[in-house]
């Protein structure tokens, strides 16, 4: 495969999923692959399509030293299970629903957890942080940054 195509989704699109695409961008980067992995997020709602990510998940992020602000919501549409290789959700909701309109659609990627590539003995969701404090910022991002390194192995196995 020469490239491949990587898609985040969460609820809203302003926190979780582009805080994924931006820590997950980060570590690619690192890895020297940034021409060989395509990234991008979305959320299954419709409510927050073309607005910047929550206040908080961008500082949580910047403090990390990764730059999530000019990313812009923008809804899961059928289209992204041909466009795209990884369909990674970020709670089992998140996994019900795109299943949902995959069945109807009938063909492409099957989402999975994202944390399936986290470390083993972890939670398998990332907790939705939007009605909670900071706090939930800080742990959305700790679950991101263990994830991230399996899912970076398990793609460049997909590399030739
Ligand atoms: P996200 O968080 O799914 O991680 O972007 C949420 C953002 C907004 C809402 C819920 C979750 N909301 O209900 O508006």
């Amino acid at each position: 495969m020469d490239q491949v195509r990587v898609l985040f989704v969460c609820l809203g699109n302003i926190c979780r999923s582009p805080s994924a695409q931006g820590v997950f961008e980060q570590v690619v980067a690192e890895a020297g692959l940034g021409d060989r992995i395509l990234i991008d997020s979305c959320g299954t709602g419709p409510w927050h399509v073309g607005k910047a990510p929550d206040l908080r998940a961008t500082e949580a992020a910047l403090q990390r030293g990764v730059d999530i602000r000019h990313l812009r919501a923008r809804q899961f549409s059928v289209e992204d299970f041909t466009s795209f290789d990884y369909i990674l959700v970020m709670d089992r909701q998140n996994l019900a629903d795109v299943r949902e309109l995959r069945q109807s659609h009938g063909a492409g990627s099957d989402p999975q957890l994202f944390l399936t590539f986290g470390p083993g003995e972890g939670p398998v969701e990332v907790p939705d942080p939007y009605y909670g404090g900071a706090d939930g910022f800080e742990t959305v991002l700790d679950l991101i940054e263990a994830a991230s390194q399996g899912l970076l192995e398990d793609i460049r196995e997909r590399l030739s």
